[in-house]
């Protein structure tokens, strides 16, 4: 599953997840810069904080009541489509999906 993830300096980095991964699980295995999750995905830390635009934003199930709160909390302003990576299963519909990743995750 092929994930892009670009950056506030509009560099790319692409990467390739496996279905069943979180995006933030498959950002750390490939080294992407800009995804700290230093909770490992227990949703207690905001650092894989992403931006999901449309159609992507789409496509995604609705975020919990747990991370809904968590959003409140990353280091970057919230935006419309902020999201916390660890908490998007990949799926072979996710395939090509395009996430910003927020100035900071400090
Ligand atoms: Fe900590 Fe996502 S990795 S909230």
């Amino acid at each position: 599953i092929h994930i892009r993830f670009i950056a506030a300096d509009q560099s790319v980095q692409d990467i390739q997840g496996k279905p069943g991964q979180s995006i933030m699980e498959a950002a750390v295995a490939a080294n992407v810069s800009g995804i700290a999750a230093d909770c490992g995905g227990t949703l207690t830390c905001a650092t894989c904080h992403v931006i999901v635009d449309a159609p992507w934003a789409d496509r995604l199930p609705e975020p919990g009541n747990d991370e809904q709160g968590m959003l409140e909390f990353t280091a970057s302003p919230r935006a419309p489509g902020s999201r916390l990576s660890c908490q998007i299963v990949l799926t072979p519909e996710l395939d090509g999906i395009e996430l910003r990743l927020p100035a900071s995750q400090y």
